[in-house]
């Protein structure tokens, strides 16, 4: 595998440029640094000619599944007479990522251009963001920034005096995890429970209030004012063909420096992990990280020479996800650690199927089981049994997303949860 960018740690920051920075907070501040200057440049541009922009960029959403942000937009129907809506994603719960909201912190006039400039492109005069409740503070900023931009003239009628309108509307939620898959969402924006829905209906067809929507991540809509300034060919500048741009990486676990940080995408994940984070503060070995996120599947120490893209980190039998790598140092313990995840999953599962209302908590049970020194030999067959249970049946992929590192954890560990049964039972077993 070859690595254009190996030594190339330079950070360049697209989206993480005004972290740490209150300047860029206030709307005269946004302003000052050329703020606003997207959106009235995108207001000039027919929603097509975004649309085709944000499609040559090759964007891909950052949620997590990466599906192409222009494609996506292109799905929404034109000209049917119905009101459309473009729901901002910012429920941010999925363990190990801490992007959005570093993003909504430090510039939330950045992210209110970004859904404007959506909007716009799907033909929506209405846009939300539904922020995760947990979420206090940064909410705050948030909605500051969105009475500021209204009163500016930058939300609501004739946006900078162009005759273009469109109002935006925050939305807290109450901490549920699985609000943040997306018809989760816009159940819980219409004021029902967070339920997922079986598709179809897509968004695009009947989504918020029976409406066509498109839904996309926070990373994802603040990416897009720098697309529509600079143009697709600037963007594409940094990653690799099928996974174009700079990504936000949420590092922690084990490392001398977590953090939040902005890479182009394709530097290998070892980089991010030892040169940018500092390795362990242990000097131990890496045993383990989960690279996307909590839903994504375990890569072992020796598995970190991989390339940061959706393809690189598919090859390496993982996932992108979030881009948010949990580092694990020698002295982890596997069991326990795969015990705590599915235990987040069983208590954020809404309940609607049995593989994952069941799966996820018989999972749990048989982990504790094992971790306390009970377990039988024959348990792991059974949670092998409930991965492939467990997968591509229900509505959405909450169930799937035990079942990643649980196999994974289950292939690459295995000798950790062998020595874990309990000695009588092994002899049975
Ligand atoms: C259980 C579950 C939880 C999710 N949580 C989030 C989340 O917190 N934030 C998010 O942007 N996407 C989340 N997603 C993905 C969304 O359903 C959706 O794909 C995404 O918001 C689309 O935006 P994008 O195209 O910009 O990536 C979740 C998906 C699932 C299945
Ligand atoms: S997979 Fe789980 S979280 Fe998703 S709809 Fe079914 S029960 Fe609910």
């Amino acid at each position: 595998m070859s690595f254009p960018h190996r030594h190339d740690l330079e950070t360049t920051t697209l989206l993480s440029r005004h972290q740490g920075d209150e300047t860029a907070r206030s709307l005269e501040g946004w302003r000052g640094l050329g703020g606003y200057e997207a959106l009235r440049k995108a207001i000039g541009m027919s929603p097509d000619e975004i649309t085709e922009v944000v499609k040559a960029s090759g964007l891909r959403g950052r949620g997590g599944a990466g599906f192409p942000t222009g494609l996506k937009w292109s799905f929404m129907p034109k000209d049917d007479g119905k009101p459309h809506y473009l729901c901002c994603n910012a429920d941010e719960s999925e363990p190990g990522a801490f992007k959005d909201r570093e993003i909504i912190r430090w510039t939330p006039h950045l992210l209110i251009e970004g859904c404007l400039i959506g909007a716009r492109a799907i033909g929506s005069a209405h846009a939300y963001i539904y922020v995760r409740g947990e979420f206090f503070e940064d909410t705050r900023y948030l909605t500051a920034a969105v009475t500021e931009a209204y009163e500016g003239g930058y939300i609501g009628d004739d946006i900078m005096g162009t005759g273009w309108s469109c109002d935006l509307t925050v939305h807290t939620g109450a901490g549920a995890y699985i609000a943040g898959e997306e018809t989760g969402l816009m159940n819980s924006l219409m004021g029902n429970r967070a339920e997922p829905w079986a598709k179809p209906p897509f968004p695009a067809q009947a989504g918020a209030f029976g409406m066509p929507t498109t839904v996309n991540n926070v990373e994802t809509l603040s990416t897009v004012p720098g697309i529509v300034t600079e143009g697709a060919d600037w963007y594409t500048q940094w990653g690799t063909e099928k996974s174009p741009g700079t990504k936000l990486w949420c590092c922690s676990g084990h490392l001398v420096r977590p953090g939040n940080y902005e890479f182009e995408l394709g530097i290998p994940l070892e980089d991010i992990i030892f040169e940018a984070c500092g390795g362990t503060p242990s000097g131990k070995p890496v045993k383990a990280v989960i690279p996307g996120g909590s839903s994504t599947a375990f890569l072992t120490g020796d598995e970190l020479d991989c390339s940061t893209t959706y393809e690189g980190m598919q090859e390496a039998g993982s996932s992108l996800g979030t881009a948010s790598p949990i580092v694990m140092d020698e002295d982890t313990d596997i069991v326990a650690a795969m015990r705590r995840i599915a235990q987040f999953y069983a208590h954020e599962s809404c309940g609607q199927c049995v593989q994952c209302r069941e799966g996820t908590s018989w999972v749990v049970r048989i982990l504790q089981r094992i971790e306390a020194g009970d377990g039988e030999l024959k348990d792991i067959d059974t949670l092998y049994e409930l991965c492939e249970q467990m997968t591509g049946r229900t509505i959405c992929v909450l169930a799937d997303s035990v079942v990643f590192p649980l196999r994974s954890s289950l292939d690459k560990f295995r000798g950790e949860y062998e020595a874990r049964m309990s000695p009588s039972l092994v002899a049975v077993g």
